[in-house]
């Protein structure tokens, strides 16, 4: 069947208090993986499963993000009078066109639940993705293609990992109803439960599909855990009024809403590129 899955929201709301300072005038999602900013992997992995329209709800001191997907008239003056194609092109690769993105602002960082609320406007009554910038996978077939190659049209797709022991905790995790072979169905979904609680070890990580029928249940902005407006809630009740599937991943996902996973990604995403593999090799052999 084509290609359902249109718009793509991109919360980048949070404060990002983990990579303080660093954050403090910077937006988490403008931190480099190598020489390219977090939030570009997620907006080329929207791009490359078909993705037309780019929803970002941003919030204070975010405007870097606006910047960047805009075009800089004297960066490309610059480099072009300079006869730089490669650096040129660097800087047009990975841009939506003019007027597919939209901005709008979560006046308040309540949670990853109200942060998609926030855009509810911009989707109207379409089904639709949502991709956390923090969240960057290496695989072949992008993470979010994956999905949308796997997606029936009907109800909603969370992006799993199967996670081994108590880090569970630290994720959404699923309530499992039955496997079909890479794909969970899914009768609800707890969000940081206890190790010894948690209802399976399948969490879900920064990729979903949605329908609107997600809104009915942010709309009563019902706080969970942490105080925060959750979108696990709101999925887990969805989940109950719709057919939603967990779809394992195939490839590595790093976590670079943590320092550790985000020093991990630099190092893989370095190992992998023809320019530098070789010299980041030697030097990580160095220290061993
Ligand atoms: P996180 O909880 O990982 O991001 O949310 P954070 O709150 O910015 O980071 P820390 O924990 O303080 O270091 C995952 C994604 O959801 C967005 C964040 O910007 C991030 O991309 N988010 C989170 C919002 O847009 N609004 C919120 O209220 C919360």
């Amino acid at each position: 069947m084509g290609n359902v899955v249109k718009k793509a929201v991109f919360p980048v709301g949070g404060m990002g208090t983990r990579f303080l300072p660093a954050t403090k005038a910077l937006p988490k999602e403008m931190l480099p993986i190598v020489d390219k900013p977090l939030i570009q992997y997620a907006v080329e992995e929207a791009i490359s499963a078909g993705i037309e329209e780019f929803i970002f709800v941003t919030g204070r001191g975010k405007t870097a993000i606006e910047d960047h997907f805009d075009q800089s008239a004297e960066l490309l003056n610059l480099l072009s009078k300079r006869n730089k194609q490669n650096d040129l092109k660097k800087i047009m690769e990975g841009i939506p066109k003019p007027g597919a993105i939209a901005y709008t602002r979560q006046q308040e960082p309540l949670g990853l639940g109200h942060a998609i609320w926030c855009a509810r406007n911009l989707i109207g009554q379409d089904t639709f993705a949502v991709l956390l910038a923090d969240d960057i996978f290496m695989s072949q077939k992008s993470c979010l293609k994956q999905m949308i190659d796997e997606y029936d049209g009907n109800g909603g797709m969370v992006a799993v990992e199967e996670i081994e022991g108590e880090e569970i905790s630290n994720y959404g995790v699923l309530n499992v109803d039955s496997m079909q072979g890479n794909k969970i169905k899914i009768n609800g979904l707890v969000e940081k439960p206890e190790y010894s609680k948690a209802p399976s070890k399948y969490a879900v990580v920064g990729r979903y599909i949605l329908t609107p029928k997600i809104f009915e249940y942010l709309d009563k902005q019902k706080k969970g855990a942490g105080n925060e407006i959750q979108l696990t809630d709101a999925l887990s009740w969805t989940a109950k009024n719709e057919n939603y599937f967990g779809l394992k991943i195939n490839g590595e996902r790093f976590d670079c809403g943590s320092k550790i996973g985000y020093l991990r990604a630099n190092i893989s995403f370095a190992i992998n590129r023809d320019d530098l593999s070789e010299e980041i090799l030697k030097y990580l052999r160095k220290l061993n």
